[in-house]
């Protein structure tokens, strides 16, 4: 690195969403010194707090190089949001969104640049399945591209024909970004698809074929599920003025939950001869784990819980967050039951008070910013 040698004014910001990439940063700032050249670049990482020192890394790097800079997040977390993070913290007129993997390769920075400066493109994309492109990491099934159903629901949601509308590689002015923020979702990691279906012209779009390598240090933070977050990204862009994605999701979830509910309590009712009140509880602390988990997985999987550890503490706080909401359904489901209402109806409104409580509760307890 060379942080006294010849430098034009700031043009491009490299936004870096980071998640435990430490290794990664001293080589990848390297990198694309070495690949921009001349051109004034400035690097944001945009670290959730990881847990390997990556916040303390990028600030050993910064003190080196004044062209690093970090946004350290605490108790938020998401690449999407850590985009868009880094596009309102930049005064670049030029921003790009890339993996601190060394997945991307930053040599395509400065032929995207261009094609967004020329006015040839207002998006430059790198994309792993345009012509030209190969990938080294066929190891996992999410790579295969997207089906040929999803690529022309991404083409009709956005307006343009993409190879690779998931991809985390791209580049456009910051002020087209900035402006197409309030209309972001920022949930999960589809940023890309987000900016260009939230513009209400469709952008043109220049792609670039992408040579994905394979990782170089640490782990994936996505996982194979990449559809799902596809297909919430459809949803969002349809639906999600009316009814948010997330509360559909944890609505979804919990009618699911239901199910579960019914049948554990049946099982116990009928089968076992448990009295309705113990067979409520227990279908209630029945239902709330697997709500806990599917929740988990769906609803929050852009802050998903994942160590051991966590997860247990995740799902106690979980139960916690919903007691309040669990004694109220018991409560008022055996007392209505008692009054002669039917079980099943007994049950269902006791459902519908703790879901209003569980929805409030887990998302500021549980996944809370
Ligand atoms: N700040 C922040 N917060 N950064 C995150 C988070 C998060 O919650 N999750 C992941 N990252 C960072 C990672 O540290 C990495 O730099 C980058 O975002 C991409 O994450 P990976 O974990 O390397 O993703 P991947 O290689 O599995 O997924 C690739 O393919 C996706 C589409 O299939 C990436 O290129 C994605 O950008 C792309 O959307
Ligand atoms: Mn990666």
């Amino acid at each position: 690195m060379n942080p006294t040698g010849p430098q034009g004014s700031l043009q491009l910001a490299i936004i870096l969403p980071t998640l435990n990439e430490r290794d990664n940063l001293a080589p990848l700032v390297e990198r694309i010194d070495r690949a921009l050249g001349e051109t004034g670049w400035e690097v944001l990482v945009v670290d959730d707090n990881s847990s390997d020192g990556t916040a303390e890394e990028a600030r050993r790097l910064a003190r080196a190089d004044h062209r690093v800079r970090v946004i350290q997040r605490i108790g938020r977390r998401g690449l999407s949001s850590a985009a868009i993070e880094g596009f309102c913290a930049t005064a670049a007129p030029y921003c790009a969104v890339m993996d601190a993997d060394h997945q991307h390769d930053p040599k395509l920075l400065a032929p995207m640049l261009e094609a967004v400066r020329s006015g040839r493109a207002q998006v430059a994309v790198a994309s792993r399945f345009a012509k030209g492109a190969s990938t080294e990491d066929w190891g996992r099934p999410d790579r295969v591209q997207l089906s040929n159903v999803a690529n022309a629901l991404a083409r009709k949601l956005t307006g343009v024909k993409l190879t690779d509308p998931m991809s985390g590689y791209f580049l456009l002015p910051t002020e087209a970004a900035l402006k197409l923020v309030p209309g972001l979702s920022g949930i999960g990691f589809k940023i890309l698809l987000d900016l260009l279906a939230t513009s209400e012209e469709p952008l043109v779009v220049e792609e670039f074929p992408l040579d994905f390598a394979a990782r170089r240090s640490g782990e994936s933070k996505l996982d194979r599920a990449i559809a799902l977050d596809f297909l919430a990204g459809l949803y969002d862009k349809t639906f999600g003025k009316f009814i948010p994605t997330r509360f559909a999701l944890f609505g979804t979830v919990g009618a699911l939950g239901v199910l579960v509910h019914m049948a554990i309590l049946y099982l116990f009712l009928l089968l076992a001869g448990a009295n309705f009140a113990w067979s409520q509880a227990i279908a209630t602390l029945g239902a709330m784990t697997f709500n806990f988990w599917l929740n988990n997985f769906l609803t929050y999987r852009d802050r998903r819980i994942r160590k051991a550890g966590e997860l247990l503490r995740g799902w106690a706080s979980f139960v916690a967050a919903c007691s309040v909401g669990a004694v109220a359904n018991v409560a008022i489901a055996t007392m209505l039951f008692q009054r002669g209402v039917h079980e099943v109806l007994a049950a269902l409104i006791g459902i519908a008070i703790a879901s209003v409580w569980n929805y409030a509760l887990s998302s500021r307890f549980v996944w809370g910013r």
